[in-house]
């Protein structure tokens, strides 16, 4: 029994401005997982499609996210950091795999119910068919490893299902080719092409809530912009937004029990922590007893001392828009020839004339 080289693999979509609940949840996990792993990050262009067709700002939005995966740390030389659209066999393998997924699967996809809303009829068929792309990103690359938010993780089992149905239908194609491992699901046996890949979802990640409402997620479609901080927001607009945050008249509790039923100071103190990269029970036992008079200061110089330096960073980078583009274009050409390599050994195992 082998396995599959691990390989971490995860995008982005270039819609909406990228905020804190964006940086603790997803991107500060991609720097911290470069370390010791061979990473791909991708701004999904393609996918920023299928909600909306046009798009004004659809360069800014993609040089925007590059900006901020740099600004954060992001090694773009060591790692590959591009934009889907520049490698055209993700979209190759999507169509392959939308012949493999099958439309029971897809109608269950709680995503796809929410985003399409009560007129399903109106809803883009690259809406319905995002999650078969998602799968195609990861795979292109056979990658093992996705850092996620718990929202996808239904995806990530479509993901599963597809590779599974490829490497069960097309295992006697396979096996002669030689590219093909076996790998065990569950206690079964399995001759595969694809691997399974494995969410990476828990961590330090918090569930970062809206500075207005601590019972909805902090999100960039929430009209008030009062609810959430953006990664491009300076230092003013961190302290105002926090100085404005929903709180409850109550002291900090001192123990973590004393914040159930409080999810305002829940989320402030959860912020904290994520910040401080330490325990909510630690942040607590600091603070406990004070009152939110001492604690939003507080919580303002951090936030101010961690995000300052990548705001400034990416607005640096955006001054500089054709060094952006550079990078894509060389995380892309690299990308490229790896896809391009699965796609060929996708196209002699189905058996394509090439
Ligand atoms: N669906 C993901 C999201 O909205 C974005 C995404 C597209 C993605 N392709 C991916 C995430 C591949 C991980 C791996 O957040």
């Amino acid at each position: 029994m082998t396995e599959f080289k691990p390989l971490v693999f995860s995008g982005v979509q270039p819609t909406g401005n990228l905020h804190l609940g964006n940086y603790l949840g997803a991107i500060r996990k991609f720097v911290a997982l470069q370390e010791n792993n061979d990473c791909i990050y991708c701004v999904v262009d393609l996918h920023a499609l299928t909600a909306q067709l046009v798009h004004e700002d659809m360069a800014t939005q993609i040089r925007s996210i590059t900006a901020a995966f740099l600004a954060a740390g992001i090694d773009p030389k060591k790692h590959i950091v591009f934009n889907q659209s520049q490698v055209p066999q993700h979209a190759e393998l999507a169509w392959i795999f939308n012949c493999v997924a099958r439309i029971g699967w897809m109608n269950r996809m709680t995503q796809f119910k929410d985003k399409a809303g009560k007129d399903r009829e109106q809803a883009s068929l690259g809406l319905y068919a995002y999650p078969s792309l998602m799968a195609a990103d990861i795979l292109v690359y056979r990658a093992t490893h996705v850092p996620v938010g718990e929202d996808q993780k239904q995806h990530l089992e479509l993901a599963r299902d597809i590779a599974m149905k490829f490497n069960m239908d097309f295992a006697e194609k396979i096996r002669p080719t030689g590219l093909g491992i076996d790998i065990k699901v569950g206690d079964e046996p399995v001759h595969a092409y694809f691997p399974m890949v494995e969410p990476l979802i828990d961590g330090p990640a918090p569930r970062v809530m809206s500075l207005k409402d601590g019972t909805k997620k902090m999100s960039k479609s929430d009209p008030s912009d009062l609810s959430r901080i953006n990664l491009m927001d300076d230092q003013d607009a961190i302290s105002k937004k926090i100085r404005k945050a929903k709180t409850d008249p109550d002291a900090l509790p001192s123990e973590t029990e004393g914040l159930k039923g409080r999810p305002e100071a829940d989320n402030l103190v959860g912020i904290f922590a994520a910040l401080a990269d330490k325990s909510k029970a630690d942040v607590l036992s600091e603070f406990g007893g004070q009152q939110f008079s001492v604690f939003k200061p507080a919580l303002i110089d951090l936030a101010v001392e961690v995000l300052a330096p990548i705001n400034a960073e990416m607005r640096r980078l955006m001054e500089d828009p054709g060094h952006i583009d550079a990078v894509l274009r060389d995380g892309g050409e690299r990308a490229r020839t790896r896809a391009e390599k699965t796609m060929n050994e996708v196209r002699d195992i189905i058996g394509f004339v090439r």
